[in-house]
């Protein structure tokens, strides 16, 4: 078994953990969801949830791996015995997560290709449902994705995990800023950032506060111990208030620029902001067909894409694999190996349930709806509501410990205790109606 790593530094603890919270929830889920909730005053709600209600349970979850050192099911262990069958739904969440997050990495793999003949493709709405239709080449590319983010995870937390984060995450941030400057200087781009910035206060509804914090939640990757498993690995001496704050506000700038990038473009081309999960695969490579060099642009697109994908499908894989190791004593490349397996198993019939398993359902849903549905909607906020519980309640974690200023420890212990908890019930109670 491996000897426990440590972040290089703190720049590397950062930089990872916002590879973690910045992948397709910002630049695919963000987007489509704000499409359908209303633009400007979905994200109000948005940044007024992301910037208080889910500090606490960040900082809780980066907190316990900090202070107990040990991956879920053994940090779980080290409070109460008990609980470690509460802390072992965190890797399984993690499994069913990656099998369905990894399947739209393959798709993004097939449309990084694709860019370069963007322009041939006649219908792409039809493109895109034969595509994921197809029996082979999802699944292959599901597996070549799975086995990227597996393949940095097996090569170890600062050799892998660490070194790929520094190299992608500025990446990303370039090609972003860069898809910024092309999309704003589209004609009538204003009318996007007008969806985007003007708010209709009649949108307001429960639902759209709901969408908006589910959504706030998976951003930030809170709820399956990937940040639990990223905190233990921080040295003891490090405050985690700075590095919560970076993150949250790194997470909402790239969300931002993820709108102001697709919405212009959307608005300029006279198309539809609220047209779902196909808004990036369907709506997008429409408007890189007509706009010059647009094979190169929906190239770099797509790259951006994968960058975000692969650093956040490595830190789902990470909180498995560091069960596994600590657990059974086994070696990196061993567990590896196993998640490898687990997760084919799963995504391949996910992958499938496009097109030939698209009969088969589970409690009305095809596999991949169901998967997405029942960690989204049900084990995120579970798991995220036991380890407030159990920190403010069972652990009794005091904010003054954590926080330097009266007022904000304060409202840390009031929400870790009752207002998360309540709006994380109101969340699981949604998901299921
Ligand atoms: N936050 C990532 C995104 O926005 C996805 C993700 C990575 C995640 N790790 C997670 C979501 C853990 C929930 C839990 O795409």
């Amino acid at each position: 078994m491996e000897k426990r790593p440590n972040w290089t530094s703190k720049y590397a603890f950062i930089v990872t953990a916002i590879g973690s919270a910045v992948g397709l929830g910002n630049i695919w889920r963000f987007p489509y969801i704000m499409g359908q909730n209303g633009g400007a005053i979905f994200l109000i709600v948005y940044i007024l949830l992301i910037s208080t209600i889910c500090f606490i349970p960040l900082m809780n979850e980066l907190y316990i791996g900090k202070l107990t050192k040990k991956e879920c099911v053994g940090a779980y262990e080290s409070i109460n015995r008990n609980f470690k069958y509460l802390g072992a739904l965190n890797p399984i969440t993690g499994i069913l997560i990656a099998s369905f997050y990894f399947i739209v990495g393959g798709w993004i793999i097939n449309y990084i290709f694709k860019s370069f003949f963007i322009n041939k493709i006649q219908n792409y709405g039809q493109y895109f449902s034969d595509f994921i239709q197809n029996p082979v080449y999802p699944c292959i590319l599901t597996l070549l994705f799975l086995f990227i983010c597996i393949f940095y995870t097996a090569k170890g937390v600062t050799k892998g995990i660490e070194r790929v984060n520094k190299i992608l995450m500025p990446l990303f941030a370039i090609i972003l800023i860069f898809l910024v400057i092309i999309s704003l200087r589209l004609p009538n781009a204003n009318l996007g950032l007008e969806y985007m910035f003007k708010p209709d206060f009649s949108k307001l509804n429960t639902h759209m506060i709901l969408a908006a914090l589910g959504q706030a939640f998976f951003t930030l990757s809170i709820g399956m111990g990937a940040l639990l498993t990223y905190g233990s690995y921080i040295k003891e001496d490090k405050s985690l208030v700075r590095s919560v704050y970076t993150i949250i506000l790194s997470d909402t700038t790239f969300a931002l620029l993820a709108g102001i990038m697709i919405f212009p473009a959307v608005f300029a081309f006279g198309l539809e902001p609220n047209s779902g999960a196909g808004l990036v695969f369907v709506t997008i490579p429409k408007i890189f067909s007509q706009i010059p060099h647009g094979n190169i642009i929906s190239f770099a697109f797509f790259i951006l894409l994968f960058c975000a994908a692969v650093t956040s499908g490595i830190s789902i894989l990470e909180a498995p694999c560091a069960t596994f190791i600590e657990r059974f004593k086994t070696s990196r490349i061993k567990a590896c190996c196993i998640i490898f397996g687990m997760v084919s198993i799963i995504a391949i019939p996910a992958t499938l349930s496009f097109g030939v398993l698209g009969d088969l359902k589970v409690f009305g849903k095809t596999i991949f709806d169901f998967l997405d549905f029942l960690t989204s909607n049900i084990m995120l906020p579970m798991n995220t509501l036991f380890l407030c519980l159990i920190s403010g309640w069972y652990l009794k974690i005091k904010g003054k410990n954590i926080l330097n200023n009266k007022i904000m420890a304060f409202l840390f212990d009031t929400g870790l205790k009752y207002i998360v908890p309540i709006a994380l019930i109101c969340l699981i109670f949604m998901g299921l109606n």
